[in-house]
């Protein structure tokens, strides 16, 4: 198989999505992480705190950015919490980071991969900072790039950060522009199908009850009622959203999307109520299209996906 990289921001729902990988035996290569639902100190160690409740720690994590190409760093503490994991208990030690360097590490990999004539997967699942600057800083990367998924965007423009935008674009609409300017084969899991697609609040209850209890267990029920408790907190229904995860549950399982939309995808940068907005063109004046946007997945499939990484146990 080929190797895959997760690139995160350490949120409820990347730790979700993480355990998700972990458990479904996708446990990725490598790990860069990026500044967004916290900033990028909190979202490393968050990360790290996954692979160690996970016993993963051996799993290499590099920091990459902490800031956006252009505009002032913003978070989604109010969604996440002030410690991005929604106060999910934590072990007393996790690991430490492979480097500093994130971006650095993705040029090298792609770029020996491509020299190889091979390529790496990259998921996406936060701001798209890390590999705007790698495509920046070493075009020639582009071959070594295989699938890219990125959980982001919006098919029909109607965002969760802004009327117009959604968070990981907003968080950096130059770096959006960038990925998805570039030659690369890419999928995306967009905002409008993640609310979709979710598990009512007694479905998760029903879910957890099955499943006996530890520490493992502790950790993701922890997660999940934070992002439930966040969901109803802003006026919506008692759901689970599969956001992140909907991304995941397509890299492990990629039969179990339903209906796609296939276009070329750019991002409008200018100031105003539109910045930070995906124009979706499946017509092929923007470009030939690149990207495949989910727009139904099979829901038992997800909450399969979802059971096993609340089953998971870590194994001597
Ligand atoms: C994005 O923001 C965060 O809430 C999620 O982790 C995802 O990265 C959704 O807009
Ligand atoms: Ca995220």
């Amino acid at each position: 198989a080929r190797k895959l990289i997760l690139d995160t921001d350490g949120g409820v729902d990347d730790a979700q999505a993480l355990m998700m990988l972990i458990a479904n035996g996708k446990t990725p290569d490598a790990i860069t992480t990026v500044f967004g639902n916290v900033g990028l100190d909190a979202a490393t160690r968050n990360i790290l705190t996954v692979l160690e409740v996970a016993g993963k720690g051996s799993v290499p994590v590099h920091k990459g950015a902490d800031r956006p190409l252009t505009q002032p760093v913003i978070d989604a503490k109010y969604i996440h919490g002030e410690d991005g994991l929604g106060g999910a208990p934590r072990p007393a030690r996790i690991p430490d980071v492979a480097s500093t360097d994130g971006v650095g590490f993705l040029i090298e990999t792609f770029r020996a991969a491509a020299k190889a004539g091979e390529k790496v997967d990259i998921l996406m699942i936060g701001p798209l900072t890390n590999l705007a600057l790698a495509l920046r800083l070493a075009p020639e990367i582009v071959p070594g790039i295989g699938q890219l998924t990125i959980m982001g965007a919006t098919v029909y423009g109607r965002g969760n950060t802004t009327p117009a935008a959604e968070f990981n674009i907003y968080a950096d609409p130059e770096a959006a522009a960038i990925v998805f300017g570039a030659d690369v084969e890419t999928l995306v899991a967009p905002w409008e199908p993640c609310v979709t697609h979710f598990m009512t609040g007694d479905e998760v209850d029903a879910l957890l009850a099955e499943i006996p209890d530890s520490p493992e267990k502790t950790f993701s029920a922890a997660l999940v009622d934070h992002a439930r408790k966040t969901t109803v907190g802003y006026g919506g229904p008692d759901h689970f959203r599969f956001v992140d995860p909907l991304a995941i549950a397509a890299v492990i399982e990629p039969e179990l999307v339903t209906k796609t939309i296939r276009a070329s995808v750019d991002v409008a940068l200018a100031p105003g109520i539109a910045r930070g907005m995906t124009v979706v063109d499946p017509s092929g004046r923007l470009g030939t299209p690149m990207v495949t946007l989910i727009e139904e997945a099979k829901v038992d499939r997800l909450v399969a996906l979802y059971r096993a990484s609340v089953a998971y146990r870590v194994t001597a």
